[in-house]
């Protein structure tokens, strides 16, 4: 599966408000050394950065285009190719940040015990993920994909539920912390321009259907964006609003 930095980068102001928002809930904390995982452009490791400008900053991802593009941001970090999957610190780190990235990954039951594992003694486990799978804009996606027309080549890419009920990680996490707040968030992004639905998940959530597919994936997203529009309506001033709930996660050891 390969990214395309430009097309996530057409919604950066929408992508990053969780990013800001997260942040925003971390006043109590002073990290030294913070590992940005699933960095992705740079786009979070940059508030990062501006957040703590006296930080050492360590962005891991591994996709290639990505890095290239977060090499590229000016931002002050080390850039570190690695499947998060397995990818742990030599040394405790004050803060893991991770915005828009876990999704990506399952066994969170054993992953986010694993990582509050590498934090230092005051350290924290600062998560947002997409908590919006249920809504059309994904679960469009799962239903054209499990049609007799694509479902051979592409049962491997459907996750139906990516991400738990929120419930499920104070299950996860509570026998592993100190402290531990869990909360979700809806936003409303006013999108412009034509398909805006279908441009914003073609720039993450579609990406294995896209890798799957080759050239045929423009038959897929043709069939998908007619069905968003009828789930999305264009608003009279020309706009389409999509609601997103995101979940966050601030962990203490
Ligand atoms: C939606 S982007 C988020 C990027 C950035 N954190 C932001 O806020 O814009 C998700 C990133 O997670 C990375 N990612 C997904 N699964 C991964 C894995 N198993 N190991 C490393 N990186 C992964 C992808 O390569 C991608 O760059």
């Amino acid at each position: 599966m390969t990214w395309d930095p430009s097309q996530y980068l057409r919604y950066d102001d929408e992508r990053s408000q969780p990013t800001r928002d997260l942040i925003a809930a971390l006043s109590d904390v002073d990290p030294m050394k913070i590992v940005d995982l699933g960095c992705g452009t740079g786009n979070s490791t940059a508030l990062l950065a501006q957040r703590w400008p006296q930080a050492l900053l360590t962005g891991v991802d591994g996709s290639t285009e990505m890095l290239n593009q977060a090499s590229q941001s000016g931002v002050s970090a080390v850039w570190h190719a690695a499947d998060i999957a397995t990818w742990r610190p030599d040394k405790p780190v004050d803060l893991i940040f991770s915005n828009a990235a876990l999704h990506w990954l399952d066994n969170h039951t054993t992953l986010f015990p694993q990582l509050i594992d590498t934090l230092a003694e005051r350290g924290a486990l600062a998560v947002q993920m997409p908590y919006n799978f249920s809504q059309p804009s994904h679960t469009l996606i799962n239903d054209i994909a499990n049609e007799p027309k694509w479902v051979e080549r592409l049962h491997h890419v459907v996750r139906s539920s990516p991400v738990a009920a929120p419930d499920s990680y104070l299950r996860i996490l509570e026998p592993h912390v100190s402290s531990l707040r869990v909360w979700t968030t809806t936003y409303l992004h006013v999108l412009h321009g034509d398909h805006p639905v279908a441009e914003w998940t073609i720039g993450a959530t579609l990406r294995p259907v896209i890798a799957a597919l080759g050239d045929d994936a423009h038959t897929f997203i043709d069939e998908y964006k007619t069905r968003l529009t009828v789930a999305y309506p264009r608003r009279t001033d020309g706009t389409t609003v999509l609601p997103f709930t995101r979940m966050f996660i601030v962990a203490k050891p």
